[in-house]
This record gives C-alpha cells, structure tokens and sequence, in this order.
C-alpha cells in the first residue's frame, strides 16, 4: 500500500505545529521564564532554539522526508546498526510521556468542568493536592482510584484513539484544521480578556522585565535546551514521522522555520495571560509577586483557579484557558502516538486501526498509575528523566548518525533542492559538531548537578 501522505504543505505545518504547541508551552515556559530573571531568559531561549531547536528540526524533518520513513525505518536506512536509536526514541515518548500527559489533559478537563461553578472552592491549594489528587508521597500507595479523573482520562484516550485510527489526512491533518484555529481564538480571547485585568502591568513586569544576573547560573542555560526540545517536540520521532508523510515537492527549511517561529510565538504571547492574571491576583490580595507564583503544576491548578475566582466573570475565564490547555493537549498527545504508530506500521507492516485499538486500550491502562495517590511523585520523576536526559541523548546520537555516518552534504542538497531557504554549510558544522558539543556539555552539567 502507497504511503498516506498529507493532503497539503499547510495541513502538514498545522499538525506539526499541533504538536509543538502544547501544555508545555503554557504552563512550563511561563514558570521557566518567570524563575530564570523573566525578560533574561529569553536570551539562553533563543541562543537554546537558534544553535539546537532549529538546525535540529531541519534535521528531523530532512531525514523523515528523504528517507521516507519513521524514526527507526529512517535510521535503518543509514544504518542498519542504528535502527535502535529509532525505537528507543518513539518506545521511551510513547511509554515515557503520552502516559503522563494524557493524565495531565484529564485534569484540565475536569478543571475545565470545575470552573463554571467554581467547584474548587475557597482554598484551592488544598484542593487540588488533598481533594483532588489525594497525593501521597509514598510511591507505593496506589490508593484508590479517582473516578473523575478516570472518566476523562477514558475520553482522552477516546479521542487519542479516535484520530490516529483515522490515519494521516483524514485523522490527524483533519483534527488539527480544527483543534488549531479553535486553539489561536481561544489564546487571543484569553490574552485580551487578561490584559484588562487590574494589576496586569505589575505581572507583565514580573514576566518580561530582565534580570540578568541570572545568566551565569548554569541551571539556567541547561532549563532553557532541555525547553527547547521538549517544546519542538524533539528528539521523539515525532517530526521524522510526520515529514515523511510529506509529498516529494515540499519546502523543508521554512516548514521549519515556521514551525519554530509559531511555536515560541505561541508560548511568549500565552505568557501575557499567565502572568497579566498573576499581576491581578497580587493586586487584588496585596501580596508581592513572588508569593502569587507557586511554581510548576500549581501555577495552572491551584494559582490560576484562585484568581479566577477573584475575577468578574472569572468562570468563563477559567474554563476558556482549560479548553485552551485541553486543545493544545490532544494535538500533542495523538503525534506522539502517531510516531510509535508509524514506526510500527514500517516495521511489520501490519494494520493501523488494530494497532491503533491495541496501544490505545494498553495506553490507557497504563496511564492509569498517574491517577492514584502516587501519580504525581511519579508525574514529577518521570517528567524530570524524561526531558533533561531523555530528549538530549538521543538529540547526541541523532547527529552522530546523520552527521557522521551519513554523507551530510546529501542530506543538504537534498533539503536545499526542494526548499526556499537554502542550507549553507555552516549547518554541517552544527549538526556534526556544534549541536552535539553543547549537548554534551549540558548532560554533563546536568548530571553533575543531579549529585550535588
Ligand atoms: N511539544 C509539546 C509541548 O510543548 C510537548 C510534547 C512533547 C509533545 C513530546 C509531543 C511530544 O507541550
Ligand atoms: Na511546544
């Protein structure tokens, strides 16, 4: 059977871009940014996404095309000694995050719910951790299990499930024709609505004013790569499988460009909305800004929903930046999906919609850990592998083989006969040496900070 390819250039773009544009983006760069000397983080950001993020996309969308197939067929096709690193990378995604992420778009779910009447009361914090999650810090204590939480996550799966078993265009492409301009409308009501908020200003403050002290800490160099790759979705598989399924004509360099550009875009202008409403809570409880920002999952389930609740009209605005994390969510979860899914389609050439039946039933019960007692303790480690070790190893080794054991310069030309924005070849330099030196370097301070 041909290949499914997408229907057009822009229906690819919009899934790849589905995919970027994630939970990460809203809440994980807006607390980065905010820890990391606000307006000063976007220097090791951009530095991150111009030396790294982007010379690797144009990597991963190079190879998926030219060798026209998934992570692990790609690799095979360079070198049959490397399939592996293929299968690690969309084994590890599949088993390693869409598990916990699908858990996290069933919370905003029930958030989402929770919002129009306010459903998490006077004291948010407790309800969220105690009432909520029932968190336990013991890693054994299942608990039982959290019906609401539960129920969502049966939806989530249920559409995970239902989009990919469609395949390409009328699946995927499809979804997100739709989840991305719901998703751009959903963003600027959010950012406008917040923006008007009093005490707005003193939050944008905290979010873009500089502090640049912070740039000799090397927690923050290494914060914002480890960002970089998470929030382009690589490292994965992901972009390898979905270039692959780009026709022969097709414009690799600014799909890239445009990939990253709405990416990054998406997440500074999200920001606007967290810290406006951070502004707003601080302003209306008279309290400094640093005791508003509670950090990392807090900010969107216990800090959000109490400034929501502070808010005219704030049921509304809770349960549109919800459905905003929901939509930005699925298009995420289903091309992680699609990546393990298209590696095993190439590989044994068996069904799609079996497959797709099979890991979504296995998906969900395997998800299901993150709804009990523990899930979080687990949510916070697996989450802390995944993308500070995870993501940059296989982001080493990727240049390894395509820099070193394949004639980069073909790759190059192959890129540069087809696209707009041609490769020069300072861009052989990144990918053999430049890229895989400072990763190096970042693992290595990572580690070493692990042990301190
Ligand atoms: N890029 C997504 C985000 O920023 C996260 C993601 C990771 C999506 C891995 C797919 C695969 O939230
Ligand atoms: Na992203």
């Amino acid at each position: 059977m041909a290949r499914e390819q997408w229907k057009s250039q822009f229906g690819f773009l919009l899934a790849a871009v589905g995919s970027a544009i994630g939970l990460g983006n809203i809440w994980r760069f807006s607390y980065l940014a905010y820890e990391h000397g606000g307006g000063a983080f976007l220097i090791p950001y951009l530095v991150a996404l111009l030396t790294a993020g982007i010379p690797l996309l144009i990597l991963e969308y190079g190879i998926g095309h030219e060798r026209i197939g998934s992570a692990p067929l790609a690799y095979a096709k360079i070198d049959k000694r490397w399939e592996w690193l293929g299968w690690w990378a969309v084994l590890f995604v599949m088993f390693g995050i869409v598990l916990y992420y699908s858990v996290v778009i069933a919370w905003c779910m029930n958030f989402f719910l929770l919002s129009f009447d306010l459903g998490w009361g006077n004291d948010p914090n407790a309800f969220f951790f105690k009432e909520f999650l029932q968190v336990s810090d013991r890693p054994g204590d299942i608990g039982e299990v959290r019906t609401p939480i539960l129920a969502a996550l049966a939806l989530v799966w249920l559409i995970n499930w239902a989009v990919v078993y469609r395949g390409v265009q009328r699946g995927i492409e499809l979804a997100n024709k739709i989840l991305m301009p719901t998703l751009l409308v959903l963003i600027i009501a959010l950012v406008g609505w917040s923006l008007t908020l009093d005490g707005a200003a003193l939050g944008l403050k905290a979010y873009l004013e500089p502090d640049f002290s912070h740039l000799s800490d090397p927690k923050v160099w290494i914060d914002a790569y480890s960002q970089i790759f998470f929030t382009l979705s690589l490292g994965f598989g992901i972009m390898i499988a979905y270039a692959s399924y780009l026709p022969r004509k097709a414009d690799i360099t600014r799909n890239a460009l445009l990939t990253a550009l709405i990416n990054s875009g998406f997440s500074l202008f999200a920001g606007l909305a967290v810290f406006s409403v951070l502004g707003f809570m601080a302003t209306s409880q008279n309290q400094p800004m640093s005791e508003v920002v509670a950090q990392s999952i807090g900010l969107a389930f216990v800090a959000y929903p109490k400034a929501v609740s502070l808010m005219p009209g704030g049921n509304l605005f809770g349960a549109l930046f919800f459905l905003c994390l929901v939509v930005a969510g699925i298009s995420s979860a289903v091309s992680i999906i699609e990546a393990f899914v298209a590696a095993m389609v190439d590989k044994f050439g068996i069904s799609r919609q079996k497959l797709v039946t099979f890991i979504s039933v296995l998906g969900f019960t395997g998800s299901i850990v993150f709804t009990t007692h523990a899930g979080l303790l687990w949510l916070d480690i697996v989450d802390h592998f995944v993308t500070h070790y995870g993501l940059v190893s296989v982001g080493i080794m990727e240049c390894f083989v395509v820099g070193w054991l394949f004639r980069l310069p073909k790759l190059r030309q192959h890129i540069n006969r087809i696209s707009s924005i041609p490769l020069g070849a300072w861009w052989d330099f990144l990918i053999k040496v430049f890229v895989p030196l400072v990763l190096l370097i970042i693992l290595a301070g990572d580690l070493y900070a692990e042990f301190q």
